[in-house]
Formats: C-alpha cells, sequence, structure tokens
C-alpha cells in the first residue's frame, strides 16, 4: 500500500543543511498495524508527515497506492490527503468553539457532502468510538480520552484507508490510553491500516510491528509476538 525507497529529508537551518531523515526504505501493507518508535527528535513526525502527505521528501520516491506521490502537486497532495489518509494528533486538535458532531463533520465540508448526510455519518463515526452520547458537547466539556475519541471519529469519518496518529495516548493517563488503542486495533481488525508513533514500549505492544528510527534511519523491524493479529 506504501513504499517509500531511500527517502531523505533535510532542513536548511542558517548555512547548515541537516538531514532528519536518511535513505529510509519502508514498505506499509494494507491490514498492517505498526508502531515507529524511536528517541525524541529522531525523526518520527518528519516520517510520519511525508507518510501522510503533509510534507515532500527532499529526495527519494513515495508510492501510494502504487502511485508515485512525490510527484504531486499541492492540489493533488490535499486531495489525497482528505480523501484517503486519517489524522489522529497527541493534542486532539479540535476546533473549540465547534461541539464534538461539527468537529467530526469538518473533513465532509471540505468533501463537499450535503448537510444531512454530514450529519448521519458524524454521528455513525461518534457511534463507532462509544461518544454518542456526548455530541452537543464543546471539546471543553469532554476529558483527554473523549477528546481523543472524538479526533479519531473525525480521522475516520471519510472512512480512510489509512490512519496515522502521532503519539496518540502521549496526553492520556494509562487506562484511558489502552481504551484508544482498543479502538485502533478494532479499525484495523476492520481492514483500516493503522500506523501511531509513540515513545511507550506497552502501547506499541499493542500493535502488530515495531520499527524503531535513530538519528533518522530505521534501526529495527520487529514483529509482536503474539501481537493483534485478528
Ligand atoms: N521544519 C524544520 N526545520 C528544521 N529542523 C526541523 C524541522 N522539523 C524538524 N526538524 C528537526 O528534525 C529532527 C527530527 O524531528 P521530528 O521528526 O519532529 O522528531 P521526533 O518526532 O522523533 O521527535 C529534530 O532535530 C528537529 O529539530
Ligand atoms: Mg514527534
Amino acid at each position: 500500500m506504501i513504499q517509500l525507497e531511500g527517502v531523505s529529508k533535510s532542513y536548511k537551518v542558517g548555512s547548515e543543511q541537516i538531514t532528519v531523515l536518511k535513505d529510509i526504505d519502508l514498505c506499509i501493507n494494507q491490514g498492517d498495524f505498526m508502531a515507529i518508535m524511536g528517541p525524541s527528535g529522531s525523526g518520527k513526525s518528519t516520517l510520519m508527515n511525508i507518510i501522510g502527505c503533509l510534507d515532500k521528501p527532499s529526495s527519494g520516491k513515495y508510492y501510494l497506492a502504487e502511485e508515485d506521490v512525490s510527484q504531486y502537486n499541492d492540489t493533488q497532495f490535499a486531495k489525497v490527503r482528505n480523501q484517503s489518509i486519517g489524522f489522529v494528533f497527541q493534542q486532539f486538535q479540535l476546533l473549540p468553539r465547534l461541539t464534538a458532531l461539527q468537529n467530526v463533520e469538518l473533513p465532509m465540508i471540505y468533501a463537499g457532502i450535503s448537510r444531512k448526510e454530514r450529519e448521519r455519518r458524524a454521528q455513525d463515526a461518534l457511534q463507532k468510538v462509544e461518544l454518542a452520547d456526548r455530541m452537543h458537547h464543546l471539546p471543553n466539556a469532554l476529558s483527554g480520552g473523549q477528546k481523543q475519541r472524538v479526533a479519531i471519529a473525525r480521522a475516520i469519518v471519510n472512512q480512510p484507508k489509512l490512519i496515522l496518529a502521532d503519539e496518540p495516548t502521549g496526553a492520556l493517563d494509562t487506562k484511558t490510553s489502552i481504551a484508544i488503542m482498543d479502538i485502533f486495533s478494532k479499525l484495523n481488525a476492520e481492514g483500516t491500516t493503522v500506523v501511531i508513533v509513540t515513545h511507550e514500549p506497552e502501547i506499541a505492544a499493542l500493535t502488530k510491528k515495531i520499527i524503531t528510527v535513530r538519528d533518522g534511519e530505521i534501526v529495527d523491524s520487529t514483529s509482536v509476538e503474539g501481537g493483534h493479529s485478528q
């Protein structure tokens, strides 16, 4: 489903060129449930942003569903992002003045779906993350775990084949984190490819495959033993 070939990413900082990702080869198959681990500053978010079409490699090739998206222009890029990928972030990124339901409707507004259909699909998505009873609440009135459920509902509402989550449990306690991972496991069991970044080995152990990044390179790739293969 996803193939990175010799992907590098460099930034110019002042007169210096710093290389954040070095010649990355990575294959993600449809149905994978993968954790990306590694120390802070090792390049995990940069890698996720490239996979998520939020950023382009400085060199190398990126194939998404057999299309070389490294050649796409900004409009094509935005379209792939909106239609094929669901994003979840550590700090939830909900709009504070919109209710849970309205937040979940947002990606469908960009996709040009009618109001009635938006509402129906947003309700379904919130049902799926077991938050239907809070749909008219503002984010402020929700706990961290509930906010992350809203963010997941928003990520799945356009039915993407791929979900990317950058430290989705980073702001949550252990019990809530496990409940959130449970939702990802269920989505994966239904066929969605899920890739998460995490610092926590206990969280990574709930996936099926762990990739370790260090200094911009993939240094290890391990299948999780007895992992959540459904
Ligand atoms: N836009 C940027 N300009 C310059 N350096 C950057 C930029 N984005 C990230 N970096 C640097 O790249 C390195 C990797 O960052 P990041 O991918 O966020 O790491 P991680 O998510 O593993 O903590 C860090 O040293 C960071 O400072
Ligand atoms: Mg990061």
